[in-house]
């Protein structure tokens, strides 16, 4: 098998080390100068160079170069030993698996034997914070007073580990996460060597996902190059499972447009699709981060790949930067809500219920004055408790006949038709279920001049007069289904407790209903019900007798959809 691209790719001289140029420099100078260090410690995350310095400085104090300005060579017999792997005073130790007091006494003991072939002895201890605390004292007692021949270099993802006493005796190097434009441009570089055919914002993908870490950009390149392909955007997108990323677009192309129904298709299809929850509340939070910040200007400190930078542009010439920040907010406490970890979608479905629906309830939605609707003829709707017969009588004592137009689109009709012979209007997306309130039962006596097909048939209109008013408003309706019209009184259903809930207040019922009144002329009262959306499943509140009329139904595939 060939060698890993990031092995092959280990810098072998100074120059070669990208992105900690302050270390570099540092390391450099004491070389030249002969005054390198006996103890250094290396702090940062993994793959940003820290075990490729430490070989760098075993190479350089036993370069046999005599210029010190050119050491490392790379081409001297302890260079290339080292290189190789084979130089016998380089001793490298993984504390990860070597942790115990004895493994540190040993190299104590050790450490007192003059170098076999070059001028020091250069130890690396991969991993420091591992090692127990005997042992950390151990080797405490060599690093006191190391024998002049010995250089000891201790690396470590985790400093806040490290004893203090440790740490005073070493020289501290931090190494920091390289930025994406330095990693896009190594792997460039790269892939032009390695004869990779590579799509430019294909390496911005790579560098993103690998937060900072050179290896794990240079495996991920590797991966992905492993089919031999050109490795394009859309198959890096694939396979890095960036897809969620358009997702996120998506996502907030639903907060502009104020679809509730399809942010909440996208946050469920993230989850589906196996996303952390908070994780898709970050990478929210990181894009709307990134839109705020190109809507305040600064254009240029975005990393993102030219095509979603160019969507985020998008939205960032659509949303005010004050809106921007309010719904980051949101998505923000999504992403630390710990009442995700019993409900994962929660949070996330709140965020967005809230994103859209900004404002409370403007105070003059109690009574519009910017349309016709007539409100003399306007009459509170039911409250889900109450039984919608008796409101039906008290409005229909208000309704000014004369408002009424008889003779349009309005028909008279006896009782309501099946939903399954209702043609469903575009705006109702989920699939007719028979409904349990459709078993035959006995009719009502009831005289209703509209009916669920009419209600449907002026749905866009009903919702354009809403938005009017409150585009919150709308925008709820935007995501319900008209699930029946009975007694005057028409359900919305909702998938939702949440946004049922922001549907069921005083003054969006009555918006509703007074903007239904106004297009169809009629007698229209607006109630909000949560639909359950399992077919087939009887809600456990609910005492069901399966053998019954209503249990019968549900198991041949039936839902309810009003429970009173
Ligand atoms: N700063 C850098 N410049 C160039 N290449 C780098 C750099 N950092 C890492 N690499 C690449 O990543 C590989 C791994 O780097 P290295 O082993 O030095 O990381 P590390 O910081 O020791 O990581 P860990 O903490 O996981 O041990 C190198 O072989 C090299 O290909
Ligand atoms: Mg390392
Ligand atoms: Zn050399």
């Amino acid at each position: 098998m060939s060698q890993a691209l990031y092995r092959k790719w280990r810098p072998h001289l100074w120059d070669e080390v990208i992105g900690q140029d302050h270390v570099i420099q540092t390391l450099k100078n004491a070389v030249r100068a002969d005054r390198v260090g006996h103890a250094y410690l290396f702090a940062g995350p993994r793959g940003t160079g820290k075990t490729t310095t430490a070989r760098l400085i075993a190479k350089a104090v036993n370069c046999l170069n005599e210029d010190p300005n050119i050491r490392p060579c790379d081409q001297c017999k302890h260079c290339i030993a080292v290189n190789e792997g084979r130089f016998l005073d380089l001793i490298e130790i993984d504390a990860a698996s070597n942790t115990s007091v004895d493994d540190v006494r040993e190299l104590r003991d050790k450490i007192n034997f003059a170098p076999t072939e070059g001028k020091y002895k250069v130890y690396i201890i991969d991993e420091v914070h591992m090692l127990s605390t005997a042992a950390f004292n151990a080797l405490l007692k060599t690093l006191e007073e190391p024998p002049s021949h010995a250089i000891f270099v201790l690396a470590t993802t985790e400093v806040h580990k490290i004893p203090p006493t440790v740490l005073s005796r070493c020289q501290r190097h931090e190494f920091r996460r390289i930025p994406v434009k330095d990693i896009v441009g190594l792997l460039q570089d790269l892939s032009q060597k390695e004869n990779i055919q590579v799509e430019e914002d294909a390496l911005t993908l790579i560098a993103r996902q690998s937060t900072g870490s050179l290896r794990d950009a240079i495996s991920l390149l590797d991966q992905l190059a492993s089919s031999g392909n050109a490795v394009t955007l859309s198959t890096a997108q694939t396979i890095l499972g960036a897809a969620t990323n358009q997702l996120v677009i998506e996502l907030v192309n639903a907060i502009q447009t104020q679809n509730t129904a399809e942010g909440l298709n996208c946050i469920h299809r993230a989850l589906d699709s196996g996303t952390d929850p908070r994780q898709f509340a970050r990478q929210i939070v990181e894009y709307l981060r990134s839109v705020l910040l190109i809507n305040l200007g600064s254009w240029e400190t975005v990393d993102a790949t030219a095509e979603t930078k160019s969507r985020m542009e998008a939205h960032a010439g659509f949303f005010a930067s004050a809106e921007l920040v309010r719904i980051t907010n949101l998505f923000n406490s999504a992403a630390s809500d710990l009442r995700s970890a019993w409900q994962p979608s929660l949070s996330l479905e709140l965020a967005l219920a809230e994103a859209i629906e900004p404002q409370p309830a403007r105070p003059d939605l109690e009574v519009p004055q910017r349309s016709q609707i007539n409100i003399q003829r306007t009459a509170v709707a039911a409250p889900t408790t109450t039984p919608p017969q008796s409101d039906v009588q008290t409005t229909s004592q208000q309704t000014s006949r004369e408002a009424l137009q008889p003779d349009k689109a309005v028909h008279s009709v006896k009782k309501e038709k099946p939903v399954e012979e209702i043609q469903q209007p575009p705006a109702a997306q989920e699939t007719a279920a028979v409904q349990s309130s459709d078993i035959p039962q006995e009719e009502k006596e009831e005289v209703s001049t509209v009916t669920l097909s009419d209600i449907k048939n002026h749905w866009r209109e009903i919702r354009h007069l809403v938005r009017d008013y409150s585009i919150p408003t709308q925008t709820l309706l935007n995501s319900c289904k008209l699930l029946s019209f009975k007694n005057n009184t028409l359900t919305l259903g909702f998938t939702t407790d949440i946004l049922h809930s922001k549907m069921n207040t005083k003054e969006n019922l009555t918006l509703t209903s007074r903007a239904a009144n106004h297009i169809l002329n009629a007698e229209i009262q607006v109630r909000s019900v949560v639909m359950d959306t399992k077919a087939g499943k009887a809600p456990e509140d609910l005492n069901i007798d399966s053998e019954g009329i209503i249990g019968t139904a549900l198991n041949l595939g039936g839902q309810i959809v009003d429970r009173d």
